[in-house]
């Protein structure tokens, strides 16, 4: 049988009404949508990995990186909302894919998918984990750096000014572990919880701009674009462009990450009251809202702050810093920050938003996993439920081990890095899926349709390929290191176990 051979829309259909998708309620509105593309949307790829962008890649230039990489979300969004209302049942570009693109590419996308959610969960972990010291230190306690920092990481420590070397990364493992024991409780995911959180964290953005403006010191923007040249992390030793289009590619390339999650709203096609009209709003309108917020927070965070310090004393936890270093004065030999107060605000809510982050995705990881695995990809293990939480808790465990390899042992950049460059590999299959299908097979009923599908999806592919390639030469050997181990799965495991391609056994 083909490697292509595809899973068909019936059969998919059906197996979703099996399961009980059918009862789903069509309740969601526009606003609500917004609300929850937004939710999964803000984390650490704003609150931590802008301020990474603007020290190895782009400066200030880090906020045209902002408008680039929402360039690339808006095609590929586009395209992801069509999937979404063609085959409306709870799933991701992994199920899409079965039915569109063949077992192959479903395995590739599957394969990647874990770049995405499990990768990215360990990133926020990382995150997490530079922020819980920060929230210690209000109480004057603090991890020693040994304790949360990878052991392929080197970091100054604070007391001594001496660069030491990681062990492993305690905290980021905690709360992995912590949120995987959530999910195997199973969780309804209170939408009251949901709001606060969303609320929080757009005030905290809010807030930040507002206070920061007045702080932005010229200097620190100029020049806005820096010239052309390169930057050598001293402590991981990796050379990156800095500065120019390369610059501004790299750092768009990064900062993708602050717009995962989008896709998110698309999973929700089958409970959108109208998802006709209301999925292309719900996905654009938060990722409009996000942009605006993004650029000016981003203007915002380069101005108080410069490339040195965010590559210096401000690496780790870069909001609280710029925070406590837009004004103040010194008492006693000791600098006592204006806006502490808000500076532990934010710390705080920055903890909880992240929280909230790294749930939805572990959430999307034992999903997509549990697909593969009801499809005979992956072993049985991976789709069997809890006899009373009724979870696929054996891959949750499954999915700690990896997550918390990944949160424990790897630098937050590379984890980062990784996680952008495979969500924006499945995002150009995506829209050469959608393309590939309306030309195919243009008879099947779409909710929503990609308009000009042809331009716009090659559009999204030609800004995802450029952020690719802005990422650098380390992690396109990463990404093709990774999908190589996929392929190696496939050929020597799933696709003898494939329900698909061998029905009886
Ligand atoms: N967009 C999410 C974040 O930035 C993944 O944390």
């Amino acid at each position: 049988m083909s490697l292509f051979v595809k899973k068909p829309i019936n059969v998919l259909l059906g197996e979703a009404q099996a399961e009980g998708a059918h009862t789903l309620k069509r309740t969601l509105g526009p606003g609500n949508l917004i609300a929850l593309g937004i939710g999964a949307i803000i984390g650490a790829g704003l609150f931590v990995r802008t301020a990474a962008a603007a020290a190895q890649h782009a400066g200030p230039s880090v906020t045209i990186g902002f408008i680039v990489a929402a360039i690339g979300c808006a095609f590929a969004g586009l395209c992801y909302a069509e999937f979404a209302s063609m085959i409306p049942v709870a799933g991701s570009a992994y199920t899409y894919s079965y039915a569109t693109m063949g077992e192959f590419i479903a395995w590739i996308i599957g394969w990647d998918l874990i770049l995405e959610y499990g990768v990215g969960a360990a990133t926020v972990g990382i995150a997490w984990s530079e922020y819980f010291n920060k929230f210690l230190g209000i109480f004057g306690a603090s991890i020693p750096g040994e304790w949360c920092h990878s052991p392929f990481e080197k970091f100054t420590d604070p007391a001594t000014q001496q660069v030491l070397t990681g062990i492993i990364n305690i905290p980021a493992l905690f709360i992995i572990l912590v949120l995987t024991m959530v999910l195997i409780r199973g969780t309804k995911g209170s939408a009251l919880v949901n709001s606060f959180i969303v609320i929080l964290k757009v005030a905290i953005v809010l807030i930040f701009i507002a206070i920061g403006w007045s702080y932005i010191r010229p200097e620190n923007h100029h020049p806005f674009i820096p010239e052309p040249t390169t930057y050598t992390n001293p402590h991981s030793g990796i050379t990156t462009n800095f500065g120019g289009i390369m610059g501004i590619l790299g750092a768009a390339g990064i900062v993708f990450f602050a717009f995962i999650g989008f896709d998110a709203v698309s999973t929700t096609a089958q409970e959108a009251k109208n998802p006709k009209k209301d999925m292309p709003i719900g996905i654009l309108g938060s990722l409009a809202i996000c942009t605006v917020l993004y650029i000016l927070f981003s203007y915002v965070l380069t101005g108080v702050a410069s490339t040195e310090d965010f590559r210096t004393h401000g690496k780790e936890a870069s909001v609280s810093y710029a925070i406590e270093h837009m004004s103040g004065s010194m008492v006693n030999g000791a600098w006592v920050p204006k806006f502490g107060w808000l500076s532990n605000l934010v710390t705080v809510a920055i903890l909880a938003g992240f929280s909230s982050v790294i749930l939805v995705m572990l959430l999307g990881q034992s999903r997509v996993f549990f697909s593969m695995s009801r499809d005979g990809l992956l072993p049985k293990a991976f789709s069997d439920v809890h006899s009373k939480y009724r979870t696929p808790y054996k891959a949750n465990w499954i999915i700690f081990l990896m997550v918390g390899a990944f949160a424990a042992f790897i630098p937050g950049d590379i984890v980062g890095e990784m996680t952008s460059i495979g969500t924006l590999f499945a995002f150009i299959l995506v829209c050469a899926g959608v393309w590939i299908m309306r030309i195919k097979h243009p008879e099947v009923p779409r909710g929503f349709k990609t308009p000009a599908v042809g331009l716009v999806a090659i559009l999204g592919i030609v800004v995802c390929t450029a952020m690719i390639f802005g990422l650098g030469w380390t992690n396109w050997a990463r990404l093709g290191g990774w999908l190589v181990i996929g392929l190696l799965i496939y050929f020597g495991y799933s696709r003898y176990k494939s329900k698909l391609r061998n029905p009886t056994s």
